[in-house]
């Protein structure tokens, strides 16, 4: 099986895709690459790493017709839909996962899709008992 795309937005609007095969996570393919995405306890316990599932891409078409109107900028897409984990991502409660975050030193990725990431989405969580 082949890995996928995902595309990195940062809030300035600048964006970086990386490859990912199917056993590696974002955050390890990010930092081969000298992608310089942040990250703490690489468990799943701190959130520093958290992304937010913006969009899935089918061969690089729009965002699933499933996964909302298209809307990237206010349409929550559950990460389930692209994203299982290698362990249980303690540092988010279901509902945030269901709104689209994703611990990526965790995560693997099951199809092409585009992720917000930087300080702001980290602002945007509720926090762990464990940060
Ligand atoms: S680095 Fe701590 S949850 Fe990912």
């Amino acid at each position: 099986m082949t890995g996928h795309d995902v595309t990195l937005e940062w809030p300035d609007g600048r964006t970086e895709r990386v490859a990912v095969g199917p056993r590696e996570t974002v955050l390890e393919v990010a930092g081969r690459e000298g992608i310089r995405l942040p990250y703490d306890c690489r468990k799943g316990t701190c959130t520093a790493c958290v992304g937010r599932l913006r969009a899935i891409d089918e061969d690089g078409a729009e965002p699933d017709a499933a996964a909302g109107d298209g809307d990237r900028a206010t349409d929550p897409i559950d990460a389930a839909a692209a994203f299982d984990y290698r362990r249980a991502p303690t540092a988010l409660t279901d509902r945030e996962q269901r709104a689209g975050y994703v611990l990526l030193c965790i995560a693997l990725v099951r199809t092409d899709c585009r992720v917000e990431v930087g300080p702001r989405v980290r602002s945007e969580v509720g926090g762990s008992p464990w940060s």
